[in-house]
């Protein structure tokens, strides 16, 4: 019976030589998802799209597309066309003749070739630029023509291996928005590599972060930022202030830890499965906590030193030790928004509401 699932990956694995480099992958994709692969270089992000496209072989495990296990079947089989960003087009070939080539390859007849490299160009808006070399293109057309060579296969997946990484910042938030708008009107699924955090939560419906060949989380964007699984997560995404908290009551979801040493407690909403005693994370983001502000008796509130800040225009980022430590390492950093004149010095108290906290176990 056919999957409901565009994607659906089963122990996943992969090895080069010594190498585990994809362990025991478990991933399901919906079609007409923008989803993102996101990770720090060398965590294995290249090489499931290129297991998933059929340019490696895996190790063990199954891959089935649209309910089909594709594994044996080889890259042309698979109707899974792959971007990548060093060889984007073919520099001594027309726009017509780059989205052509997959079809030429597949020896498809002369009248639907000219057909379906038409409607793909229309598609990305390029009609009338057929006979233009790469060169001759803009940064975002470029990206679009190749875009049209992987929309002319009419395939069931897209493969974008960081696609924006040679464009500058500007150009490369223009095609940002102009790669979701094609791919929310055609409601194609994508899967997109980066390593860029930002890029990722502004774009993606689905975050896929990597750790070392490892899925640590798949969620939506919110999630990924708001409730990261581990701390490997929260880290990457972002920037997090982590506090080491103890469990001293469960009332189902209602999770009290106790923190810092007056042992004070804190109330937070948490699905983790956790026992009485138990030593782990609340996490935080900058953003979420206000300095010198009235704090609500159910607050999470900090005594703290400003040991520094940096002004950085819509905001200043606070750095502040921590009275309960000894040491004199800055460990907590706050954003304080619009701050007009007020700069803060000395001794500060740093509070925030329980809905803004999240633990995590690992
Ligand atoms: N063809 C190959 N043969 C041997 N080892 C490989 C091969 N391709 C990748 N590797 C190794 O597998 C690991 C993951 O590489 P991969 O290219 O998938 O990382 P990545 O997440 O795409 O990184 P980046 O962000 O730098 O592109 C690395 O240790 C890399 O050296
Ligand atoms: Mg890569």
């Amino acid at each position: 019976m056919a999957s409901p699932l565009l994607l659906d990956l089963k122990n996943v694995n992969k090895i080069f030589g010594q190498n585990h480099v994809l362990k025991d992958i478990n991933l399901q994709i919906e079609k007409g998802k923008f989803i993102t692969f996101l990770g720090p270089s060398g965590c294995g992000k290249t090489t499931l799209l290129r297991s998933i496209a059929g340019f490696y072989t895996i190790d063990s495990g199954d891959i089935f597309i649209a309910g089909n296990r594709v594994n044996e079947l080889p890259p042309y089989k698979r109707g899974t066309p792959m971007v990548f960003q060093e060889y984007a087009l073919f520099p001594h070939m027309t726009v017509f003749n780059n989205v052509a080539y997959g079809l030429d390859i597949q020896k498809r007849p002369e009248d639907e070739i000219q057909e379906r490299v038409s409607a793909a160009l229309a598609k990305v808006k390029l009609t009338g630029l057929e006979e233009r070399y790469p060169h001759e293109m803009s940064g975002g057309q470029q990206q679009r023509v190749a875009m049209a060579r992987a929309l002319v296969m009419n395939s069931p997946i897209i493969l974008l291996d960081e696609p924006l990484s040679n464009l500058d910042a500007k150009l490369r938030e223009e095609v940002r928005v102009e790669l979701r708008t094609i791919q929310q009107e055609l409601g194609l699924t994508v899967i997109y590599v980066t390593h860029d955090q930002l890029e990722a939560l502004s774009m993606s419906d689905e975050i896929v972060v990597f750790n070392k060949g490892v899925i640590d989380q798949h969620g939506t964007p919110h999630e990924i930022y708001y409730k990261p699984r581990t701390q490997y997560v929260a880290d990457f995404i972002g920037t997090t202030n982590f506090i080491p908290v103890e469990v001293v009551r469960i009332e189902g979801s209602r999770i009290t830890v106790k923190y810092g040493k007056a042992g004070r407690t804190v109330t937070v909403e948490s699905d983790l499965s956790l026992k009485i005693g138990e030593q782990i994370m609340l996490s935080v983001r900058p953003e979420s906590l206000r300095i010198n502000e009235q704090a609500n008796e159910h607050d999470f509130v900090i005594q703290a030193y400003v040991s520094h800040s940096t002004f950085l225009g819509e905001k200043e980022r606070y750095f502040a030790v921590d009275k309960d430590t000894a040491d004199w390492v800055p460990q907590w950093i706050i954003d304080a928004y619009d701050i007009g004149a007020t700069r803060y010095r000395g001794s500060i108290q740093i509070s925030a509401a329980p809905d803004k906290l999240h633990l995590i176990n690992k």
